[in-house]
């Protein structure tokens, strides 16, 4: 955690904008596995982690506006679990750290509530993704299943998207720290990948190494010969002398602040001519973008700058033709790059995604495109001094997507699909670094960059 003062001063911020009513926070709770007492990892909720700093199972609190109240709803531990888990700190104890002097058994968060609900006050609560909260907020307030989403409240969502976006100092520091863990896990692969391994032998040294300076990874780890599935989790395939290989892994610090990169290697450590050819595209993308980042302008104009520079670079190679500012605006690069240039990331990799993409990434001025492509860019609104955000473009070769499209003869004026062939089993290279927007511009997090240009790859890998 960090000082006590700093969730008060935190929670106080948010009570600014915020309206009337009581604001529900509810807090995560252990989630099973296979049978009760076998449970994933406990990853509490980002929002309640912000305002509360408990990193605890089976919280609840609330800010009650008018009534000047701030709650933390909790069970203290009985004998049984103090045998089991040894001694707990009690409720009270755990409310002090983050300056709060009320706290009340959990039951009594539904009288509260039940309460408020008989006089006509509002109960403000974000949208939920974990079952047992759906479940708990459809018993105590009556909401139905289906309608949570819409009945969340975007008064509470706007306040808080309005403070997390603008990282203070404490958390950049934080996140920098997972940057280096990041830093650690990549360069592990880069030493160790060869033929003959199959990729968990390299995606559990990385797993290993986020554990063991903070948490678990940000994301479950990205690692895959196969790097045109955009997500691909499967990492069973044995690496052999000439495939690439994409990893897409970030870690969590201790106070699972976030670190998300990818690079993409040469197994046997040597590019051949043709995966140079269009490494080298992604990487001007990358570098081409990072002058682009700076506060005033959108990430969506990123963006789509970015994905000229890569069309451009396609272009160059026969690939693309066409006139490339239309060919973007249209939406033909998303056959080569179907995902945006990037998202916020904070405490969550993808920060806030929670409270709804439509409020994090997009505002009054930018609103998402319906696009194939840059319809899926999770961050388009104009950057701030204290934003955090990825900068990941990549170019793929997805072999069901060049059918269907090439069967549809979709943009033949920019595609050129008899080249496309040529690239059918080529896979897919992403390249992505963590980036703060500064006062005036933006630079890099981590101390030092992960080795990303061909040389600084294939040095390493060597
Ligand atoms: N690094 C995974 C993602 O950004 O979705
Ligand atoms: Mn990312």
């Amino acid at each position: 955690m960090f000082n006590p003062e700093v969730y008060k001063e935190r929670r106080d911020k948010l009570k600014k904008s915020l309206g009337s009513g009581i604001y529900l926070f509810l807090g995560n709770n252990e989630t099973p596995m296979n049978y009760p007492a076998n449970c994933y990892h406990f990853r509490q909720d980002s929002n309640f982690l912000y305002f509360f700093g408990l990193d605890i199972a089976g919280m609840a609190a609330i800010i009650d506006i008018e009534d000047n109240k701030e709650i933390i709803f909790a069970n203290d531990v009985d004998m049984d679990d103090i045998i089991w888990m040894g001694p707990q700190p009690s409720v009270k104890e755990l409310a002090e750290k983050c300056l709060i002097f009320e706290s009340y058994p959990f039951a009594k968060l539904n009288d509260y509530l039940q309460n408020a609900i008989k006089k006509g006050r509002k109960i403000h609560f974000l949208p939920p993704y974990k079952h047992d909260n759906i479940i708990y907020l459809n018993s105590v307030l009556g909401i139905p299943f289906t309608k949570m989403k819409e009945e969340a409240s975007v008064e509470f969502i706007k306040a808080i998207v309005e403070i997390r976006s603008v990282k203070e100092e404490r958390e950049i520091e934080e996140i920098e720290r997972a940057c280096h863990i990041g830093f650690l896990m990549h360069t592990a692969s880069m030493r160790m990948v060869k033929p003959g391994m199959v990729e968990r032998e390299i995606s559990g040294i990385m797993e290993g190494i986020s554990l063991t300076y903070g948490s678990v990874p940000s994301f479950p780890i990205i690692l895959t010969k196969n790097g045109q599935t955009l997500h691909n989790n499967y990492h069973g395939n044995v690496l052999e002398k000439g495939d690439l290989m994409l990893q897409d892994a970030g870690a969590q610090t201790a106070m699972y602040y976030a670190s998300d990169n990818t690079r993409t290697l040469p197994v046997g450590g040597k590019f051949s001519q043709k995966q140079k050819e269009i490494y080298e595209i992604v990487l001007q993308t990358i570098n081409g973008s990072i002058p682009l980042i700076k506060p005033g302008i959108t990430y969506m104009d990123v963006h789509l700058s970015a994905c000229e520079i890569l069309a451009n670079g396609l272009k160059n190679l026969g690939i693309m033709k066409g006139d490339i500012k239309e060919a973007v605006r249209l939406g033909a690069h998303a056959m080569f790059m179907p995902h945006g240039l990037g998202h916020m990331m904070g405490l969550d990799v993808h920060d806030m995604e929670d409270l709804g993409q439509i409020y994090v990434g997009y505002d009054e001025n930018t609103r998402p495109s319906n696009i194939f492509g840059t319809s899926s860019l999770r961050m388009g609104r104009e950057l701030k001094e204290g934003y955090v955000i990825t900068n990941e473009p990549g170019i793929y070769f997805i072999p069901e997507l060049i059918d269907i499209w090439k069967k549809e003869k979709k943009f033949e004026n920019f595609i050129n699909y008899q080249k496309v062939e040529e690239y059918r089993y080529f896979g897919g290279i992403r390249l992505e670094d963590d980036i703060l927007i500064t006062k005036n511009s933006s630079r890099i997090l981590g101390k030092t960059r992960i080795p990303i240009t061909i040389e600084e790859i294939e040095d390493f890998m060597n």
